[in-house]
């Protein structure tokens, strides 16, 4: 491990790189969130380009992406996939091939950012594959801007908000619980945050409903984290016991295993089983006093979250929005060549 090795390297799942590596972008976040702040220019990236293409839309990761190419110095060209030659469908008469778009584009830009999942995906685990193939042709990195399965870019926000706010995670409780929407929402970035967690020796622990479980795989990468880290990870279905003692509450909707076998109508009718899967101020009595909010955003507020719960002083979310623009800098930093 070394910084050296960050350079051209992808970031798809959270476990591509090692907590020794995140200590990296970490470290390298507080500096350029400290030249932010203080006013001083920092182009690390001048002249390079990162390609962005968005399957799926997005307020944070696009606007957050695009100013930190601006403030490096660079430049993010945002392209709707809906508009190139390109057909996922990858045979025949189909458009132009995974392959041949990634080879193209490695030719004009730097880095490539893709976010795939969703309603523009078939199956689970469908964005991912893309996401790979686009990085097994790709002569530059390709950062996974959310998937279907992992979003390391608010994984890496997430554990760097908590420890600006608290310091050394270890040992503290986190509580990811699945919460009631209508909006059915995809597993990345719990199934992220639970990850990140794990690695840095949290105590996690994931609360949801019966039919609710999240990716086995992706559990098991949990497990081992913790298990390696020192930490503790436990899936239960009692949302209310998993709160008592917490530090931090991440309250999210995400959908059942068998989303693109059922479709959204009867996600619907499974997720309307559990409207009380709400995070109330009643609720939050039960963490530790203070007990945080964490949220990825987007809120869905008065089903997710109670919109006081929203506001009070114990919600993180806006500073959690805001550490994206810095810890992707030091993504895109570290990925796309900043040494010299
Ligand atoms: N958290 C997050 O990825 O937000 P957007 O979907 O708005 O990009």
């Amino acid at each position: 491990m070394s910084w050296y090795d960050l350079k051209g390297r992808d970031l798809i799942s959270e476990v591509d790189w090692t907590k020794e590596e995140y200590d990296i972008a970490i470290k390298l976040t507080d500096h350029l969130k400290s030249m932010y702040y203080s006013g001083q220019p920092h182009p690390y990236l001048q002249y390079k380009t990162f390609a962005m293409m968005f399957f799926a839309s997005s307020t944070r990761t696009r606007m957050s992406f695009e100013t930190a190419m601006t403030q490096l110095g660079g430049h993010a060209q945002f392209i709707s996939p809906k508009t190139l030659r390109l057909s996922l469908e990858d045979k025949p008469g189909a458009g132009e091939t995974i392959k041949d778009t990634a080879k193209a584009m490695s030719r004009f830009c730097d880095g490539i950012g893709i976010r795939l999942l969703d309603d523009a995906i078939n199956y689970y685990g469908h964005g991912d594959a893309v996401i790979r193939k686009f990085a097994e042709f790709a002569d530059v990195p390709v950062i996974n801007m959310a998937s279907d399965i992992n979003h390391p870019c608010q994984s890496l926000t997430d554990i760097y908000t908590i420890m600006e706010k608290l310091g050394d995670p270890k040992g503290k409780k986190i509580v990811i619980t699945w919460a009631y929407s209508p909006w059915i929402r995809g597993r990345c970035s719990v199934q992220g945050t639970a990850l990140i967690a794990a690695m840095y020796g949290m105590e996690v622990v994931i609360a949801h409903p019966p039919e609710y479980d999240l990716d086995p795989k992706v559990m098991d990468q949990c497990r081992k984290l913790a298990s390696a880290s020192g930490g503790s990870f436990e899936i239960t279905n009692d949302m209310d016991k998993a709160l008592d003692g917490a530090t931090i509450v991440f309250p999210r909707n995400w959908y059942t295993g068998r989303r693109y076998e059922i479709g959204k109508d009867e996600e619907l009718k499974i997720a309307q089983k559990y409207r009380d899967w709400r995070y109330t101020a009643e609720r939050q009595k039960r963490l530790t006093n203070p007990g945080y909010l964490l949220h990825c955003m987007p809120v869905d507020r008065g089903n997710e979250v109670d919109p006081e719960v929203c506001d009070n002083d114990l919600s993180w979310i806006y500073d959690q929005a805001e550490n994206r623009l810095h810890t992707q800098k030091a993504i895109l930093t570290l990925t796309l060549g900043g040494r010299l």
